[in-house]
């Protein structure tokens, strides 16, 4: 059963709050988390995961596993990281979810996350505003919007050999030509690189702390799983505090060699790890593999800059 908006929301047998909207996995076409209006206080929107939900008796009520006070420790809603159903066009949601009366939320894409929402859907008119006449609108917008929720790319890309790496523990670079196409634009080629270190085992055991480090795409399949014990690890060219591409160089405060990044002196050390700086995280490890000819091959995978936690773009 599915409940309607402003269903009460109980927890431990007391009405916490009120269903405000729901947010769903574009991709899966199944709610994600309900938003809930908290009783009382600050009467602030939380973000709940859809395993919280013990029952639905009817249309009108929603049980929670969580007790009486326990909707403080759900995020408040960031509503600038959705869209409406209304502001993007997802196919055959209607087959899945009963998207009326009320709203149903949609993650903004990733790739979009870091441009405020006017200025998404100023740049998104243009670029339909240029291409076609009025009545063209609508099913042009879809096939637009569409890509934007598509799956990752998981390919390896082949980036050079392990004998350009002469020493343990230090950072060689190598670059890459990626083709990236749009849905709208013409191919584009962009030049990228990234940071090969051949790690000795205590560098590897800081790199991963004695777990293998896997890999997911956008359903949180793994696609790869680095050993925690491969000698080659391979970090992404991006810095992690805002994105700039930063060397292996000798720092003399700190008494040789190690990654520096020149936009805001982010350091790390071979393992990756911040040693000084605003870096909100360490260097990013990439998935690599080395065949027996010594060909290292990456995936390129892109997280977020300027956050904890590595949230995936590409
Ligand atoms: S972008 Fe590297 S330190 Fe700011």
């Amino acid at each position: 059963m599915q409940p309607t908006l402003t269903a009460k929301v109980i927890a431990g047998e007391k009405e916490v709050g009120r269903l405000e909207k729901v947010i769903m996995d574009p991709l899966s076409h199944e709610i994600s988390h309900l938003v809930v209006k908290e009783l009382g206080g600050a009467g602030s929107l939380r973000q709940v995961p859809v395993q919280e939900v013990q029952a639905v008796p009817n249309e009108e009520e929603v049980q929670m596993r969580f007790s009486a006070d326990g909707l403080e420790r759900f995020p408040v809603l960031e509503r600038d990281q959705f869209v409406t159903v209304k502001e993007v066009e997802i196919a055959h949601l209607e087959d899945n979810i009963h998207v009326e009366p009320g709203e149903v939320l949609v993650p903004l894409p990733c790739l979009e996350q870091g441009v405020p929402r006017r200025m998404f859907f100023a740049n998104m008119t243009h670029a339909i505003g240029g291409l076609i006449a009025l009545p063209l609108v609508f099913p042009v917008l879809k096939y637009l919007m569409k890509p934007m929720y598509a799956p990752f790319e998981n390919n390896w890309i082949s980036v050079g050999n392990i004998k350009k790496i002469k020493k343990d523990d230090s950072g060689v670079q190598f670059k890459f030509t990626r083709t990236f196409k749009e849905a709208f634009m013409p191919p584009q080629e962009v030049e990228k690189n990234i940071w090969v270190v051949k790690a000795t085992p205590k560098t590897q055991e800081a790199v991963y702390g004695g777990n293998d480090k896997k890999f997911m795409d956008h359903k949180g399949d793994v696609v790869w799983t680095n050993k925690h014990n491969a000698p080659y690890v391979a970090y992404s060219g991006k810095c992690p505090h805002l994105g700039c591409g930063y060397k292996w160089r000798n720092v003399k405060k700190l008494g040789g060699e190690m990654f520096l990044c020149p936009c805001h002196l982010s350091i790390y050390d071979a393992a990756g790890k911040v040693l000084d700086g605003p870096a909100p995280r360490a260097l990013d490890v990439l998935p690599i593999q080395v065949n027996a000819a010594g060909e290292i091959q990456i995936i390129d995978v892109e997280y977020k800059a300027g956050v904890n936690d590595q949230i995936r773009l590409l």
